[in-house]
């Protein structure tokens, strides 16, 4: 039966641990399977811009042996030019994997269910799982284990926080959020991930007070104050999380933490020049995509 990606829930701890091993082994040998999706074809569907996802997939792609067709929000028009089912049973008629960025995650859990090829979660308003695991192998990488291992996370409760915590809770990472009243992840998401968090005896704690999360961890990770298709509020949004931002003010208190950043990164806003500081590890967790992608790639789409 095929296997989608759609969020980080889709995985057990064991999968996520063995992608972790292959991205490794990739990582030190890119071109290692170079055969291995040949005549493979997949579809990267994209609803909205991207710089890392595209790219490092595209990559990927051509790493393993396979092709890629991008296709921008102006081809499919899923959704308005024609329903999101139609545009799942007829892509997946000539493809052999979709990786698909929509604005609804309904639109991604729908080419899902009526794709029968296998459907990867490129970013929806709810989840972005590709990004999660290549943070989790940046973070073992960095820190050479995931044991005792503590992460803050720093401002919008969005769709990065949402799948970082349930890869935390899988991976047994501790993981201490500060977001503003109003911008924290969701009741049932703070739920699903504390009660698989108990299991792999992981800590979640939830504070206002960005300093205080920050404390003792050994990463500080943020991510933008609006996302894409959240351009509206921004007046609001940048008022709201004014006291958010990761400074080195703030990073004092959290001696001599890693950064991390999904990026695209808005300098002045969720963050000052600390990202181009020796602490910052975010380039390195952006190329980390890629080798992370494949391990993902091979796990889907290999026979
Ligand atoms: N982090 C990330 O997904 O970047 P892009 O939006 O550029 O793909
Ligand atoms: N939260 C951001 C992540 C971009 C990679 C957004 O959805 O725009």
């Amino acid at each position: 039966m095929k296997r989608d990606l759609i969020t980080i829930e889709d995985l057990s701890s064991k999968e996520i641990s063995d992608i972790l091993k292959l991205a490794h082994k990739l990582k030190k040998k890119p071109l290692s399977k170079k055969k291995a999706l040949k005549n493979k074809t997949m579809a990267l569907l994209f609803q909205k811009p991207s710089n890392r996802t595209r790219i490092s997939f595209e990559v990927a792609m051509v790493h393993l042996g396979g092709y890629v067709l991008y296709l921008s929000p102006r081809e499919i028009k899923m959704g308005e030019r024609e329903p999101v089912k139609d545009v799942a049973r007829v892509v997946s008629r000539y493809v052999d994997g979709i990786v698909a960025r929509v604005y609804s995650h309904q639109d991604v859990a729908g080419l899902a269910k009526y794709s029968d090829v296998p459907v990867i979660n490129g970013l929806s308003d709810l989840a972005h799982p590709c990004q999660a695991l290549s943070d989790i192998f940046t973070v073992k990488e960095k820190m050479k284990t995931l044991k005792n291992v503590t992460i803050s996370y720093v401002g919008d409760g969005n769709n990065v926080l949402n799948s970082l915590l349930m890869v935390c809770a899988k991976t047994g990472v501790n993981i201490r959020v500060a977001t503003p009243v109003g911008y924290r992840p969701s009741g049932e998401i703070l739920e699903k991930a504390e009660k698989i968090a108990n299991e792999t005896g992981a800590s979640i704690d939830v504070f206002n007070d960005p300093h205080e999360a920050v404390k003792g961890s050994d990463i500080v990770y943020t991510d933008v104050w609006i996302s894409m298709g959240q351009e509206e509020e921004r007046e609001k949004r940048l008022l709201d999380f004014s006291s958010y931002q990761v400074n080195e003010q703030l990073m004092r208190s959290s001696k001599d933490a890693f950064i991390m950043h999904c990026l695209p990164a808005h300098r002045g806003e969720e963050i000052t020049d600390v990202i181009d500081g020796k602490n910052s590890i975010v380039y390195d967790q952006a190329e980390n995509r890629m080798h992370v992608q494949k391990a993902i790639l091979l796990r889907m789409l290999a026979k």
